[in-house]
């Protein structure tokens, strides 16, 4: 808020962009000496100046305002005072769009995220694009943006080759009628011990031939083909996943504007690589498989030998299907980095071919889950399956919950524990899953954010009908837990920003963190109820009420009145 007026008056000043002034402020270690500090060494080369001498000149050309009362030169550092009261007096009146912004204003975002592969179970590595992507979701429609969720599915390709193989000669009905997603699992799992010894690891598993893989193309094309009975399996496959993924959606609360499958873009696909051998774009090889070149000796294969579309030939068709359906000024693709080179070629490709849109098309690569050493990998059967995590957390939350003998909803608590893990670690690092971090509830947690929401409630019922509009709530002298709780209720509409640019919702947890932090400092240290400052702290109370469940929003996490 304040920190947006300064951020202005520099930009005047200084003629430096506003992004890079944004990156450039500090706060002072010691509130004395200011409340923010814009450090000037950067401007050195364009005033001809040493910092020092230009903080001094920028100090004195800078006028005091009625919200930011003080500007001093402090060695290379130019310091703003602000006026808090006034800040205050301004956080305060927030009301529950606190932090909601129209900079996206007529702007559709669309994102492709979740997607998991039919046939397959989500796994804790899953959980990350889907709930990153839930995120950026929740961030852009925050932002005013117009957000599109879609989910894309993984219904078609040498998975599911292998799966209509392995389903055919050893299926055990009884256990896929009791418990499909683990007999799906261990046919694909037994499918590709089978091909294990025969696969050269590292090399471009599309691309190689053997014994089982061989069945599994053949498997693919017949279904391509419209074979009757291979189509059965594949529909059978296809509901038994479909009820497992909603029933995780359902859990966690996350919803698509659309879902569709790779398999609905096969024609599609096909017409591009078409179009791309028409224009010479790409080549095809004596055994038929079609190829760009992308490098010099970087060919990237776009259909395969025997004519069935590859995981590409899809995404060609999709991305232009979309395009021409929704006409985004923004795609983001949430997956996992493995698949940066996949994305950076269907950008290539789709640029070569004259798509104009292709610069609004962005992938968010996210590092890997571990759970211990391992990256979970399905064709090992190596996977914790998310419905477990999900059910263990939500018991654990349920014990929990017996044992302090306080209410709350067991599964808002396990499932905001699951996402928070998730998303308060920055996409591009790898996250470390434990049981322990899972079920531990203390701390830089989910169930601490939603227990600090359900404090601030609990505070504010105890005061009852209190005059949530009280103008008589007049702020002489701020204490210095109100004050750094107040700064840290401002700066939450900037970080909401920065999260929707940055396409990273940790910032989003982190600050949330810090945010009940300073809120459970302030409240142990300043009597809320029957002090005489009551008017305005319960008013504080609220604030910070309003922004905790605001940034909770963002992340998907749901909150309860008591905990
Ligand atoms: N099904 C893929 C997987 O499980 C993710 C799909 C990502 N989206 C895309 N348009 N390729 O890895």
């Amino acid at each position: 808020m304040f920190k947006e007026e300064i951020i202005g008056v520099l930009e005047k000043q200084t003629k430096l962009r506003k992004e890079e002034i944004e990156n450039l402020i500090e706060i002072p270690p010691d509130p004395d000496l200011g409340d923010y500090a814009f450090p000037c060494f950067v401007l050195s080369k364009h005033f001809k100046k040493s910092p020092n001498e230009i903080a001094i000149k920028l100090a004195s050309e800078i006028k005091p305002t009625k919200n930011i009362s003080e500007i001093k030169a402090a060695g290379p550092y130019l310091n703003f005072f602000i006026n808090k009261i006034k800040l205050a007096e301004q956080i305060i009146e927030i009301n529950a769009n606190f932090g909601k912004n129209k900079i996206g204003k007529g702007k559709k975002i669309a994102i492709d995220f979740s997607g998991p592969n039919i046939g397959k179970p989500m796994h804790v590595g899953h959980i990350r694009s889907t709930v990153i992507g839930d995120s950026l979701i929740r961030t852009y429609e925050f932002l005013g943006y117009s957000p599109i969720g879609i989910n894309y599915l993984g219904d078609i390709g040498l998975h599911i080759g292998k799966l209509i193989v392995a389903y055919e000669l050893w299926l055990d009905k009884t256990a896929l009628k009791k418990d499909p997603v683990n007999e799906l699992l261990r046919l694909y799992v037994k499918f590709c011990s089978k091909e294990k010894s025969l696969v050269q690891e590292g090399f471009d598993e599309e691309m190689q031939d053997n014994e089982w893989a061989k069945k599994a193309k053949e498997a693919l094309k017949k279904l391509e083909l419209g074979d009757k009975k291979t189509e059965k399996i594949w529909t059978e496959i296809r509901q038994a996943s479909g009820k497992a993924f909603d029933r995780i959606y359902d859990l966690l609360n996350i919803n698509f504007t659309e879902t569709t499958g790779q398999s609905q873009f096969s024609d599609k696909g096909r017409q591009i690589v078409m179009n791309a051998l028409e224009k010479a774009i790409a080549k095809k090889e004596q055994d038929g498989a079609v190829y760009v070149l992308l490098d010099k000796d970087h060919k990237k294969y776009i259909q395969r030998s025997n004519e069935t579309a590859s995981y590409i030939t899809y995404d060609l068709g999709a991305a232009v299907e979309r395009y021409k359906k929704y006409k985004f000024d923004k795609m983001i693709y949430v997956t996992d980095f493995r698949q940066s080179a996949h994305f950076d070629a269907l950008f290539s490709i789709l640029k070569l071919m004259g798509y104009d849109f292709t610069p609004k098309m962005v992938h968010l690569p996210f590092g890997t889950v571990k759970f211990g050493n391992e990256i979970m990998a399905t064709r090992e059967g190596q996977i914790i399956l998310l419905e477990d995590v999900l059910k263990k957390t939500i018991e654990k939350a349920n014990e929990e919950i017996k044992k302090r003998k306080t209410k709350g909803d067991a599964e808002k608590v396990g499932v905001g524990a699951v996402k928070y893990i998730i998303l308060k670690n920055e996409p591009a690092s790898d996250v470390q899953f434990s049981w322990e971090t899972a079920l531990n509830f203390e701390g830089n947690t989910g169930p601490y954010l939603q227990y600090s929401y359900a404090r601030a409630s609990s505070i504010l019922k105890r005061a009852g009908n209190f005059n949530r509009n009280n103008k008589k709530a007049k702020i002489k002298q701020l204490t210095k837990e109100e004050t750094s709780l107040i700064k840290k209720i401002s700066d939450f509409p900037e970080i909401v920003e920065k999260a929707g640019k940055q396409m990273n919702p940790s910032l989003i947890a982190n600050y949330s963190f810090e945010l009940a932090q300073i809120f459970n400092e302030f409240y142990h240290n300043n009597k809320v109820i029957g002090d005489k400052e009551e008017a305005f702290r319960l008013r504080l109370v609220q604030a910070f009420r309003t922004t905790i469940k605001n940034s909770l929003w963002l992340l998907g996490i749901e909150v309860m009145e008591e905990m």
